[in-house]
């Protein structure tokens, strides 16, 4: 296994819209193993294969206390079922940052596992929360899209300035 560098905000390659996972093979699994030890090492809840700059339709979550309640979903397929929640979310391309985002309260996720069968999973409350934060890598989206273009902008800013201490 291997922890892989993950790619921060504002970085253009965070934008790309991954594609779809043809076949559930060997190489997939091995970033599966790659995804989950990055998150669980970072340490952080959930992390899309966007983010590790392999565009492929790949995220992984774990947001048990104990660490051991691993969701992987490949090819993700999100239906909004209803409800709100609004929580503080973070994202380890946006390290040191957490702002208020207002989502779905309850969704149903469609997606195949790491054998390459599919299954549905229901999910409320932070697990919802957190698929769509994932599947939103996917498309290029970020959480801080969701924000003012004021906060937005205040948090480029700094990261930029961090990006350019540490280079
Ligand atoms: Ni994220």
């Amino acid at each position: 296994m291997a922890i892989l560098e993950i790619l921060e905000y504002p970085d253009p390659r965070l934008r790309t819209k991954a594609q779809f996972v043809v076949s559930v093979d060997n190489q997939v699994r091995t970033l599966l193993d790659d995804l989950f030890e990055t998150m669980y090492t970072a340490p952080g809840i959930g992390l899309a294969a966007s983010q590790v700059d392999i565009h492929r339709r790949i995220i992984v979550i774990d947001i048990s206390e104990n660490r051991d309640e691993p969701h992987a979903f490949i090819n993700p397929e999100l239906e909004i079922l209803g409800g709100e929640i609004e929580s503080e979310e973070g994202c380890l391309s946006v390290p040191g940052f957490y702002e208020s985002v207002t989502r779905a309260d309850h969704v149903l996720v469609k997606a195949l596992d790491r054998d390459g069968q599919s299954f549905e999973l229901q999910a409320t409350g932070m697990l919802a929360v957190c698929i769509q934060h994932e599947c939103d890598h996917l498309e290029g989206k970020l959480f801080v899209d969701y924000l003012s273009n004021l906060k937005r902008t205040r948090i480029r800013r700094k990261l930029e300035k961090e990006h350019r201490i540490r280079a």
